[in-house]
């Protein structure tokens, strides 16, 4: 379980406004939970994922992880995060190549030395058969090839797909907990690879994930059979079960959703 309570973020705006991006924000998001974060631009959605995965340090509030009694930063927990961001310039190293990127994941983060030297003919099958038992051919094609010289939807599905093969990739992995943030994930796709991550995010909650997703598109909640959690200038508005999400309450989410304000 993580246990939000009263989270607080404030940016300094250019022209040396305070911004609430969090105000205050509670929710609390289960061991295998699958949550899709809905709200106008704005409202704190991104903000919150990167507190999550330690990025940025909030200026107040809680997140208790799990049992642990006291709310340590994520980086001195045994939690696994994985993150696919919503800005694909946030990525950490954008000129890794498909397989360096893969071999990071394998290596758990650890980079010894010459670590590159790791990316054998060996390795090299490995990830081209995962990439294609995967359904994706064409990445396996693009292994030699700097994650930033991809299209943005095929950065997206790649990176969706090194989250889903962290525990073919990795197998000393030791977490107590592992979480999946997802920023507008479909937000780049067409229709066919949609569906194809759409497919990728079933799998992986239904593995046991946990994963909380950030769209603005109802569909994709229902289609995952997600709970809707919506935030408004940085706090929760509305929590819907998934057992209530049915096509015909979207035209009331999509009302519900546009008669709040969007911040800039
Ligand atoms: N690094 C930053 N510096 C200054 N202001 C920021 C920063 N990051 C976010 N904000 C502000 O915080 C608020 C919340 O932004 P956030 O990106 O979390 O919203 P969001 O719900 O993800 O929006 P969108 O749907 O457009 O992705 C906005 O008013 C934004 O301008
Ligand atoms: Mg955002």
């Amino acid at each position: 379980m993580i246990q939000i309570t009263d989270l607080r973020k404030t940016f300094s705006g250019q022209d040396g406004r305070a911004v609430a991006a969090l105000d205050g924000l509670s929710l609390t998001i289960n061991k295998g939970d699958l949550a899709v974060l809905m709200g106008p631009n704005g409202s704190g959605k991104t903000t919150l994922l990167r507190i999550l995965d330690g990025q940025l340090l909030p200026d107040a509030g809680r997140i208790v992880w799990g049992n642990s009694a006291a709310s340590l930063p994520v980086s001195r927990l045994k939690v696994s995060v994985a993150h696919v961001p919503q800005d694909p310039s946030a990525l950490a190293f954008p000129e890794m190549t498909l397989a360096e990127h893969l071999l990071w994941e394998e290596l758990n983060g650890r980079m010894p030395r010459f670590w590159r030297r790791g990316i054998t003919a060996r390795r090299l099958e490995k990830y081209r058969m995962l990439l294609e038992s995967y359904g994706v051919p064409a990445l396996a094609e693009a292994l030699p090839r700097p994650l930033n010289t991809l299209s943005a939807g095929w950065r997206q599905i790649f990176l969706v797909l090194v989250s889903a093969m962290r525990s073919e990739l990795s197998r000393d992995r030791d977490a107590s907990f592992d979480l999946l943030l997802l920023d507008e994930p479909t937000s780049a796709l067409d229709a066919e690879n949609s569906r194809l991550c759409l497919e990728l995010i079933k799998r992986l909650h239904g593995e046991g994930r946990t994963i909380v997703l950030a769209t603005h598109d109802p569909e994709v909640a229902l289609s995952l059979r997600a709970r809707i959690c919506i935030l408004r200038s940085g706090r929760l508005v509305a929590d819907i079960p998934a057992a209530e999400l049915r096509e015909d309450t979207l035209p009331r989410i999509r009302a519900l959703i546009a008669g709040l304000e969007a911040t800039l």
